[in-house]
């Protein structure tokens, strides 16, 4: 029986079985659209059709939500529909779907995953993974253990909301070039790594298909890597923190 992980992102809620001995999907993934008002009844109900395409109605699930979640709570929702903000994701997904859940933080799945399956795996110290998508997620992970809701695409640089200038949407919303956007992400990461002193910075969410494009341009101090799981890391998290419980 293997955990399944749910990840409900801007665009797609995306759900797999995960098999915890390699971090790999036991089963093809599932994928609905994002509903375009994400309210949390609406994806509670996609979340139920994706679950119900998997045969086994047994297994813990883990549920990613875009914003910070505390005990289950989901406190802040930058982008995605703000009725989310108070929900008890804990309790309106458990009884969507009939099982218990856990709910946490999309960032904090990937840097999890990283941490367990990827590139973080055996590194020591304070490591930063972070998602650059829609937003700019963050994930601490020290010595193999995530501390949770660290929101660091909402640090102020500049007068600006960090993501609203360097997440992968504000390259595409102003077409920027790859050397531009590096630019913008070098400013971002020398005030990360001046506040916080990570010994390793890890660069995932889908734009890390393209790393060959814009890491090198990224001028900072710190040892900086892509991650290696990618748009497969939220499910692979979530599944395994799921196993956790
Ligand atoms: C949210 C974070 C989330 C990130 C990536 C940010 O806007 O505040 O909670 O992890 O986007 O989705």
């Amino acid at each position: 029986m293997h955990p399944i992980g749910i990840d409900f992102g801007g665009s797609g809620i995306k759900a797999a079985p995960v098999d915890l001995s390699t971090g790999e999907f036991a089963a093809e993934r599932e994928r609905i659209e994002t509903p375009e008002k994400s309210t949390p009844d609406a994806v509670a109900e996609v979340m139920a059709e994706l679950l119900s395409r998997f045969d086994d109605q047994l297994s813990p699930v883990g549920v990613t939500v875009p914003g910070v979640v505390r005990h289950g709570v989901v406190s802040s929702a930058a982008n995605i529909h703000k009725s989310w903000i108070g929900t008890d994701a804990h309790a309106l997904l458990t009884k969507a779907l009939g099982r218990e859940v856990v709910a946490l933080n999309d960032a904090d799945a990937a840097g999890l995953a990283e941490a367990r399956y990827g590139v973080a795996v055996n590194r020591p110290g304070l490591v930063l993974v972070t998602t650059l998508g829609t937003g700019i997620g963050s994930a601490f992970v020290y010595d193999g253990v995530l501390v949770p809701n660290s929101e660091l695409g909402h640090l102020e640089i500049d007068g600006h909301d960090a993501e609203s200038r360097a997440a992968n949407s504000a390259r595409k919303r102003e077409d920027l070039s790859w050397e531009e956007w590096a630019e913008r992400l070098t400013t971002y990461y020398r005030t990360v790594e001046a506040l916080f002193s990570p010994d390793l910075i890890v660069v995932g969410g889908g734009v890390s298909k393209h790393a060959t494009e814009f890491m090198h341009l990224i001028d900072i101090d710190t040892e900086i890597i892509s991650a290696t799981l990618r748009n497969t890391a939220g499910i692979v998290g979530a599944a395994a923190l799921a196993a956790d419980q």
